[in-house]
């Protein structure tokens, strides 16, 4: 979603810092963007569209500079356009904002009886009047952004410019990511490390409650009774060549091509942990697992696994419906929230809402440092680097990944992995990046299945029992990035309605890994293809030597593992028959319409 840089520096270059910082936070998500900066009074310069119109607006002036606030914006109030974009101004006070002010309208009100005007339907311009109207009663900017807060319900990251302090930045959040950096020649506040890695690696992160006082060589950080606080300075261990493509045409394709190396780091890292003693899966009587998106899908397969092979019950719930099941949290709950970029607003307020009933919660995360990673009792990050895609693909089989180490851990505590079972298990997940690469081998496959499928507007995903998750993903990837329309369904399902949508053509993807449940799922594909469906049909190489030509008219094969690693081999294909139909489709692949990388609001 939003995404916010504010650089204020020695030198004369605040403006060009501050752009360069936004296009690394493009990924985020954005459909307008903006930019403040101060000469002898504030500038501001914004744009519908691309980073790219704005520079354009740039180039037109003088942008000498050396304290500059700039934004990407995400519409959540008010249309994308030009007015409602940030930066907004109001009396002295020009703000930028990610977040949403949910009590914005009856602040507006009150404002409004003291003789403010607004101009757009935003929240933002509300906040700025807000702080503007707190400056004006208290004189000090502190305890006017302090007091401003405090009338806030909702979430937000500020960075903020007072007309008569023009090379200082304040910054404060809740509920919203920032950060602060630290360079040489002057100091950040940043959406996220990725916006300031070109120029330091030195940040620290604002909690909240904090505000932050920002000057070329000074940052201060205040309490709520503005008691100066002292903060650690951490250093970023991603470095700026990861937000490159690094000769790949896409982000998406460079992600899904790091998933050797990603998920056998990862099985060499977890696969004997001792840290995963301290999660003692006897003392809890159930498992909630809650997540959004992809990360919801990796639930599912995280499920089946803890399900099937360590026998314990588990729930898995979207984020945002979680708190609806609210009676069903207590304090013998483990509940794992999973989460790729550590921000999702419903996951944080879902393990907001468990520890408050006194539930034991793990985080699986992927980005260090972000809100939930701080929150969770235990936090087993994935270490994939940074994704920039919008679509997951190392951030999802990264989770499935930790998953499967959570469940043969479970197994073990449990009593029921034996020695020869472990054997095979630990085999198959330290030997993982040679099945990957072959399955990143088959581009040829992929690219004539997406040539099949990719001037279809419907499609279906049919698997059976874990292969039944797997579609979830793979129909998820698909639709996000090509517009297609696709739906994925348990395979017996299909003929309780939805079979009377396959006519003559219609792309149906069968996924039958399972060796139990393979036959099941080859009659419910004999069903479709008997109505006229075009299949596909993607197995593992358990299964090579079978009579594909009845019922299939393509097929992928994958090697051939454990139930525990199988969803990320067969993802990983889904993935690239994905991208390639969107390649096909001519599709915005790394930033599909409509969509945001972080989702910060609920
Ligand atoms: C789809 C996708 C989303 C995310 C979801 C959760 O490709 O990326 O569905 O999986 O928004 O995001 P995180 O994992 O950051 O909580």
């Amino acid at each position: 979603m939003c995404g916010i840089i504010g650089y204020t520096t020695k030198k004369d270059n605040a403006v060009n810092v501050t752009i360069s910082g936004l296009k690394n936070l493009e990924y985020r998500g954005y459909d307008s963007s903006g930019i403040a900066f101060t000469t002898d009074r504030v500038n501001i310069i914004k744009s519908k569209g691309k980073i790219a119109n704005l520079e354009e607006k740039l180039t037109q002036q003088d942008i000498s500079s050396c304290c500059a606030i700039a934004h990407t914006r995400w519409a959540t109030h008010g249309e994308p356009s030009e007015m409602n974009a940030h930066p907004h101004r109001v009396g002295s006070v020009t703000l930028v904002h990610n977040g949403i002010i949910e009590n914005y309208s009856q602040l507006k009100e009150e404002l409004i009886s003291k003789g403010y005007e607004f101009k757009t339907q935003t929240d933002t311009e509300v906040a700025t009047a807000y702080i503007d109207y707190c400056y004006k009663q208290t004189k000090d900017k502190l305890q006017a952004i302090i007091q401003a807060c405090s009338k806030f319900r909702g979430s937000y990251a500020f960075n903020i410019i007072f007309d008569d302090e023009l090379q200082t930045i304040y910054a404060t959040r809740k509920d919203s990511p920032l950060v602060i950096g630290y360079s040489h020649e002057g100091n950040f506040a940043a959406s996220d490390v990725s916006a300031i890695l070109n120029y330091t690696k030195q940040y620290s992160l604002i909690d909240e409650g904090e505000f932050v006082k920002i000057n070329k060589d000074v940052v201060t950080f205040y309490n709520t009774k503005l008691q100066i606080v002292q903060k650690e300075i951490k250093t970023a261990t991603w470095d700026a060549t990861q937000y490159q493509k690094n000769g790949y045409d896409h982000f998406m394709l460079k992600e899904i091509f790091e998933q050797p190396d990603v998920i056998q780091n990862i099985y060499n890292r977890y696969y004997d942990d001792c840290s995963y003693n301290d999660i003692d899966f006897t003392k809890f009587d159930k498992i909630h697992i809650v997540a959004c998106g992809s990360a919801m899908h990796a639930s599912l397969v995280g499920k089946y696994l803890l399900q099937t092979y360590a026998k314990i019950p588990v729930m898995v719930e979207i984020a945002s419906e979680y708190r609806y099941a609210e009676e069903l949290i207590t304090p013998s709950t483990l509940l794992i929230v999973v989460s790729q970029s550590g921000e999702t607003a419903d996951t944080l307020a879902a393990l907001r809402l468990a520890k408050e009933k006194g539930a034991y919660v793990v985080g699986i995360v992927n980005a260090v440092g972000s809100t939930i990673s701080r929150e969770v009792d235990k936090c087993i990050y994935t270490y994939a680097g940074p994704e920039i895609a919008v679509a997951t693909t190392k951030g999802y089989t990264s989770q499935v990944a930790v998953l499967s180490t959570l469940a043969i851990n479970a197994m073990k505590q449990n009593g029921l992995l034996d020695a020869e079972n472990e054997k095979t298990l630990k085999n198959d997940l330290l030997n993982i990046k040679e099945k990957l690469e072959d399955v990143l081998k088959n581009k040829e496959k992929y690219l004539d299945i997406a040539k099949s499928i990719y001037n279809h507007e419907d499609l279906f995903f049919i698997g059976r029992g874990i292969d039944s998750s797997i579609c979830m993903e793979g129909s998820l990837k698909l639709k996000e990035i090509s517009y297609m329309h696709s739906e994925s369904y348990s395979a017996g399902e299909l003929k309780h309605g939805t079979i009377s949508l396959i006519e003559n053509g219609t792309p149906v993807i069968a996924i039958a890994t399972n060796e139990e449940l393979f036959e099941k799922t080859v009659s419910n594909v004999k069903e479709t293809k008997a109505r006229g469906a075009f299949s596909i049909f993607i197995t593992t190489s358990a299964h090579q030597d079978y009579n594909f030509d009845e019922f299939a008219d393509k097929v992928v094969i994958v090697p051939n593992t454990t139930e525990f690693t199988q969803a990320i081999l067969v993802v990983t294909a889904l993935q690239l028959i994905a991208y390639e139909t969107a390649k096909l489709r001519k599709c915005d692949i790394d930033k599909p319409r409509n969509l945001a990388k972080s989702v910060t609001v609920e």
